[in-house]
């Protein structure tokens, strides 16, 4: 069963300066709802109740929005403000929250390994807030955790993307299996390789599911690319055990932790919800 979700949420979300400067990436909103809320909703909706963030520096905002703000609150109440929070407050009594800091921002790895303490020696999920996902039926999470739930081994959403990006992306290489052609054993990993060095154009986005043996594999995991310890380079030990699984997932994502992706993803929520209101 998996029943922790981790949100690595430390980053410094360079790409995003000045806004970044003292509001968390995580915090940017698409539309009225900061970033980590629709990474919170989608692991509620994938059956997922406890929450475990990675925070860091100048991140207490995230904290303070997974709270009741009673002055606030109170502000509202009886008006027609009040529908506002509801999505919010729902969120607050259906979940619960820890927090813990990464003091030193050492790469998405480092930041995984400092949840050790939060999740404790069970299978669990990861989702980068960044990289929003929709999909009409099952979310992106939910679907992860059906794969895990059949294979018992960590689980990458994958992409198949522009062969001019591998750089920016781990990338895998792998057979297809059970002769679904969404559905690859691992072989290999590349942290943001150049294009003519890539093994695919198959690019892991912000969802996993990971086995706790992850944490000591961490441990042991040199800095690599960037200086940073990369989840990539520690998921590549368990791949050599064929201990990986990599899901051509459903839906659609959008990068927003870059201005392109972030802005594509604004349009997208804005026409969905006009839609709706129609
Ligand atoms: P990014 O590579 O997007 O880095 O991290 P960043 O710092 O957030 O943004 P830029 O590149 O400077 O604009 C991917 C994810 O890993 C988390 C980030 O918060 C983001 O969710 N992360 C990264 C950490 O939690 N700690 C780290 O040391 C690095």
């Amino acid at each position: 069963m998996v029943k922790k979700c981790l949100f690595p949420a430390a980053g410094y979300g360079t790409r995003f300066l000045p806004a970044t400067k003292a509001t968390p990436k995580e915090m940017l909103p698409i539309l009225t709802k900061p970033l980590i809320q629709y990474g919170v909703e989608e692991a509620l909706g994938a059956g997922i109740k406890t929450m475990a963030i990675i925070t860091g520096r100048g991140k207490r905002a995230i904290e303070d929005h997974f709270d009741i703000s009673y002055e606030l609150e109170h502000q509202i109440q009886n008006t027609g403000k009040e529908p506002l929070l509801a999505e919010i407050r729902a969120l607050i009594s259906q979940c619960t929250f820890s927090y813990t800091r990464q003091v030193e921002m050492k790469g998405l790895g480092h930041a995984i390994l400092t949840g050790e303490t939060l999740i404790g020696q069970e299978p669990f999920a990861v989702l980068l807030a960044d990289d929003l996902c929709t999909n009409s039926e099952d979310n992106v999470l939910s679907q992860l955790i059906k794969i895990y739930n059949t294979y018992q081994c960590s689980v990458v959403a994958i992409e198949e993307i522009p062969f001019e990006e591998t750089h920016k992306y781990g990338v895998i290489s792998g057979k297809i299996i059970d002769g679904n052609d969404d559905i690859y054993r691992v072989s290999d990993m590349v942290e943001k390789p150049q294009p003519k060095d890539a093994p695919s154009t198959m690019a892991i986005i912000g969802r996993y599911i990971l086995t706790p043996d992850i944490f000591d594999i961490l441990k042991d995991t040199k800095p690599g690319k960037g200086g940073e310890i990369q989840i990539t380079d520690a998921l590549k030990k368990q791949a050599k055990k064929g201990k990986v699984i990599a899901y051509k997932f459903k839906g659609k994502r959008f990068d927003c932790g870059s201005v392109d992706g972030f802005v594509e993803a604004t349009n997208y929520f804005y026409k969905q919800t006009h839609k709706e209101q129609k």
